[in-house]
């Protein structure tokens, strides 16, 4: 490939490694900092949810939206939730720094 070809390779590219595009379970993830704080460490009220490991995440949001565990608000959020997205949410979650 010739230089000036790798130019315009890298023209057509760059938008694309530049901007970072949140993945989904990212989005989701930020309704839940609303109430869990920032990264999920919570200022007081709600539980922190860093550092909980993703499979006890996902028995908490099952366990939540099944009605298994009693909750005041976690029950009607959980049921917007689909396995996909309690899973790609819980492993997102956990490996928060
Ligand atoms: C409207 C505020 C609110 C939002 C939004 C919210 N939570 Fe919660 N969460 C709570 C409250 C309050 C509790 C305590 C249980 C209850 O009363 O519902 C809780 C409990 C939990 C627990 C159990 C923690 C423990 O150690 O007992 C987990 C896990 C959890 N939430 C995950 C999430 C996830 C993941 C999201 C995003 C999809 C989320 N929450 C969104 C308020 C919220």
């Amino acid at each position: 490939m010739s230089k000036l070809n790798l130019v315009f390779l890298g023209l057509i590219l760059s938008p694309y490694v530049v901007a970072e595009v949140p993945t989904p379970a990212k989005l989701l993830a930020y309704n839940c900092f609303n109430c869990h704080g920032d990264n999920g460490v919570s200022k007081g009220g709600v539980p922190s949810i860093k550092g909980l490991p993703a499979n006890i995440l996902e028995l908490h949001l099952k366990n939540y939206r099944d009605g298994t565990q009693a909750s005041t608000v976690m029950g009607r959020i959980a049921k917007g939730l689909n396995d996909d997205e309690i899973k790609e949410l819980s492993s997102f979650i956990a490996t928060l720094k």
